[in-house]
């Protein structure tokens, strides 16, 4: 579980056309950042941020490890990836996950024209850079559909992206390509379904556009009251929109999820500890009442700005770590193209969506 981060910076400087990055300098600057994991396993005068506040170092070491990767589609109809999703899969055995989770969009869909083997040729194109290296590490792997993947838009009664679900459906059900999960409803699998590992709880909606339809909420609240779901250690709930806004150009009606409150108390009530989203390709540890919720930035095409910030868009990687022990979940998440950690601290304090306001983790 223990990385070391000079390592971590080695390794990723042994990948293709990286070495001119990593200068003596870089290294010697970035070896005084340390990992949360390193914190943790420090004295206990130092102190991390965890879920809530800046907290007391607990001596026992966070013991799952998630790396969640997202957005990972270039321009339409794309049967390549982007330099930073081949280097974020190449570092996946450096990290050395429990877990690899995925908040959509894995190929560049949601396009009328695109014909059947066009389609195909994308979920080859992923299966050959991803698909086939993620299960070749071994590692469970759990996703969401996205938008660009196969939308559940409906108009007028009819799912308009019928032949892109239907193709996404038949890659993910081919059992080469289903990854090994222990799964506990897979009926609707890949489009919502729920599994178990390391006593973690997951359930996977289909939030591929802003409405999450009435059978879906009636499955995942019978899902999150089961036993399987209240006896485990955490529940984690993982979907493409986000419950509110945190990106410029995302901050409007149909690129989150209608009816953000009532999702929000359906999931505080059943004890749903993190909500895990993409689409808007902007990495912000956001909390709202009881629910912490991670918004996954992207590794694919077209990084976004926070709304309420200055900052420049940045393809991320998070890693979550998290102790089973407190049920508190620390994130490391890198910058893709400088390969430096990211401080929530620097961050926007809030985030004002036009569905309501959401606060840094940290801060409430
Ligand atoms: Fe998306």
């Amino acid at each position: 579980m223990n990385i070391n981060r000079r390592h971590f910076l080695m390794g990723l400087a042994a990948l293709g056309g990286l070495g001119g990055i990593f200068t003596h300098q870089y290294l010697a600057q970035s070896s005084s950042l340390k990992t949360p994991i390193e914190e943790k396993k420090s004295t206990s005068s130092q102190k991390v941020v965890t879920d809530n506040s800046v907290s007391e170092t607990s001596q026992i070491p966070p013991n799952v490890r998630i790396v969640l990767i997202s957005d990972l589609n270039s321009q339409y109809g794309s049967t390549s990836y982007e330099p930073e999703v081949h280097q974020a899969i190449a570092l996946i055995p450096e990290l050395k996950p429990d877990l690899i989770l995925c908040a959509g969009d894995s190929i560049a869909g949601q396009k009328l024209s695109l014909t059947n083997s066009q389609i195909k040729a994308m979920w080859a194109a992923f299966d050959r850079d991803i698909g086939e290296k993620i299960r070749d590490l071994g590692i469970p792997y759990g996703f969401t559909i996205g938008n660009h993947d196969g939308s559940g838009g409906i108009v007028k009664g009819n799912l308009v992206f019928k032949r892109e679900r239907k193709l996404a459906s038949e890659y993910w059900n081919d059992p080469q390509h289903t990854p090994k999960l222990n799964f506990i409803d897979r009926a609707q699998f890949p489009f919502y379904y729920s599994f178990k590992e390391k006593d973690i709880f997951f359930l996977v909606w289909d939030a591929s556009t802003n409405l999450i339809s009435q059978q879906q909420l009636t499955w995942a609240e019978k899902s999150l009251a089961s036993d399987a779901a209240q006896k485990a250690k955490m529940r984690v709930v993982l979907g493409h929109l986000p419950l509110y806004a945190v990106a410029v150009g995302r901050n409007k009606p149909g690129a989150y999820l209608h009816n953000a409150t009532s999702l929000q108390m359906l999931l505080e009530r059943y004890g749903v500890h993190t909500y895990i989203s993409g689409h808007h390709h902007a990495y912000y540890p956001g909390k709202k009442g009881q629910l912490q919720l991670l918004h996954a930035g992207a590794l694919g095409g077209g990084p976004r700005k926070l709304l309420n910030s200055n900052l420049p868009p940045r393809k991320t990687l998070t890693l979550l770590d998290i102790d089973l022990s407190s049920t508190t979940t620390v994130y490391t998440t890198y910058n893709m193209k400088t390969k430096e950690v990211i401080s929530d601290r620097s961050l926007p304090q809030v985030i004002v969506s036009p569905n309501g306001k959401i606060y840094r983790r940290d801060l409430t």
